[in-house]
């Protein structure tokens, strides 16, 4: 019944979600999800290269491997010339959009993001940062050079609960950039951890309903992996099947958004992406980083792809897509595209 209303209302109330994440079985969940998806962005995957530049942060959020108390982390930092020849690969390969993520590393300006993003737009690319927390000055710089979307994650919207994991930063803080953001007429994006310590199946609700307040344009929500170089070490847990149906729910509140099906999800369960476009996911993100980087970029630990390079993370992809009926997307999958060619 609270499916069937969300399928055709897009709408729940916070009880009701609560209803469906506790449900002993959540197949017709993740059936209504990819009905939702069908019929609002199409058979189409989205797929966006990621080129993870720096893996320098000078936060020290609890549950990441690149924190900055971590010191058995080797880092590294790549310089504007080789981000740019990251994105020439990426649009040789096809890519439409390319997806620049590191930790908050002060070492790149405000000056060479700019260049970076100017490169890359030179190339005809659609550009995705994920880069933290700025100020609205800077937003305004990235966007201005030809940014198109902006990721930043909430990681979970009980307050007390943030502010715990992530030591120094603020919650308010994190919703005046999201705004900040959305003002600046960035495709936002948004999301979170599903299965952290300490988070309750009622927060879980809330950051469902964050996202479609705001409404985000994105939504990335994955596991929360415990990483056995960090404070939450010891709360191995597989979150999978809870991060899945927290998605599924998503894709019904806000049918036309774009959701990637995380690699958090393909590192904890064995498929794990193609579960999750088969359960409201319609974008992939595949990683065109240098192998050599690669290894180092260790938010939690079981990354997939860590070994391959970015001719054969895609190849793999794609083969996967193929075969559950689905094709790749040929634009530059804007949200609200599919809707538009209908009309
Ligand atoms: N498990 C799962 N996801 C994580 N992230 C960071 N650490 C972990 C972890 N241990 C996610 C955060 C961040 C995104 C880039 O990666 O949500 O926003
Ligand atoms: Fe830095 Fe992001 Fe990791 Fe926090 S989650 S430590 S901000 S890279």
């Amino acid at each position: 019944m609270i499916i069937e209303k969300a399928l055709s209302m897009h709408n729940l109330t916070k009880a009701e979600i609560i209803t469906i994440l506790k449900l002993d079985d959540a197949a017709p969940l993740f059936v209504a999800a990819d009905e939702a998806r069908a019929r609002y962005v199409g058979p189409d995957v989205h797929l966006r290269g990621l080129i993870e530049f720096s893996n320098y942060c000078h936060n020290n959020c609890l549950y990441c491997g690149l924190r900055c108390g971590n010191s058995k982390v080797k880092r590294y930092r790549m310089l504007p010339v080789d981000i740019i020849a990251a994105a020439r690969r990426a649009k040789e390969l096809d890519y439409k959009t390319v997806v620049l993520q590191s930790g908050e590393d002060p070492f790149y300006t405000v000056d060479t993001m700019v260049e970076i993003i100017s490169g890359i737009k030179a190339l005809g690319l659609a550009i995705t940062l994920s880069i933290g927390e700025k100020t609205y000055a800077e937003y305004q710089a990235y966007k201005a050079a030809g940014a198109d979307r902006y990721l930043l994650r909430i990681e979970t919207t009980d307050k007390a609960l943030y502010e715990k994991l992530d030591p120094g930063m603020s919650f308010e803080n994190r919703l005046r950039c999201l705004n900040d953001i959305k003002a600046l007429g960035f495709e936002t994006g948004s999301g979170m951890m599903v299965g952290l310590p300490g988070q309750s199946i009622e927060s879980m609700a809330d950051d469902i309903l964050f996202l479609k307040k705001l409404p985000v344009d994105m939504a990335g929500i994955g596991p929360f992996i415990a990483n056995p170089d960090t404070p939450l070490a010891q709360y191995n847990k597989n979150n999978f099947e809870l991060a899945l149906r927290v998605m599924a729910i998503t894709r019904l509140l806000l049918p036309d958004i774009n959701i990637p099906a995380t690699t958090a999800m393909e590192t904890l369960s064995p498929e794990g992406r193609i579960k999750a476009l088969q359960s409201g996911a319609n974008v992939v993100m595949p990683n065109v980083t240098q192998t050599v980087y690669r290894e180092l970029y260790q938010l939690y630990p079981g990354k997939v792809g860590i070994g391959q390079t970015a001719d054969t993370s895609k190849s793999i992809v794609e083969e996967k897509i193929k075969t559950i009926g689905r094709t790749i997307g040929k634009g530059k999958g804007f949200r609200g595209e599919y809707l538009e060619k209908l009309k």
